[in-house]
């Protein structure tokens, strides 16, 4: 059993998705362990994106993440990561398959609706970033 990082973003929590979301989530067999509605500061997003830094987005990137509440949670499953990914779609909601969150929900590639943990050790580090064990119920 498998557990990664998921977010909720102002896009989304903005036009009040955040149940039609965690829905997608349940249905693909994804459970919400740990979940919490935040805001978080310019300076916090940009530690969060660090890895992203020298990419030409990242200003407006974290800008976005702090432009209004944010969902964090940890969904837990078998190939949580992986699923996850599925279940989210491509980055760019134009090349997102059907029936994946930002094919139905994100407005482009930037408030693109969901955040998930790329791997295994990202997931554990974002996880950690947020979360404490004690706030994590499986
Ligand atoms: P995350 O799950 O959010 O990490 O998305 P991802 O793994 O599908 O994409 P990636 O890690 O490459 O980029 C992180 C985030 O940066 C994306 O989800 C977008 O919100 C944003 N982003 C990526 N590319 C662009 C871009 O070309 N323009 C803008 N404005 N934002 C971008
Ligand atoms: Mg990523």
């Amino acid at each position: 059993i498998e557990r990664t990082l998921s977010i909720i973003k102002p896009d989304a929590t903005k036009r009040n998705l955040t149940g039609k979301i965690n829905a997608k989530f349940e249905e693909a067999g994804l459970r919400i362990v740990a979940q919490k509605r935040i805001r978080l500061t310019k300076e916090q997003a940009g530690k969060f994106y660090e890895v992203h830094k020298e990419r030409p987005f990242y200003d407006e990137l974290c800008e976005f993440m702090a432009s209004g509440p944010v969902v964090v949670q940890v969904l837990e499953g078998e190939n949580a990561v992986a699923k996850n990914r599925e279940v989210m779609g491509a980055t760019n909601p134009a090349d997102a398959a059907e029936g994946t969150i930002r094919k139905e929900f994100a407005l482009s590639v930037g408030e693109n609706s969901v955040h998930g943990s790329d791997s295994a050790e990202n997931a554990a580090k974002e996880i950690a970033f947020f979360f404490s064990d004690l706030e994590i119920v499986g």
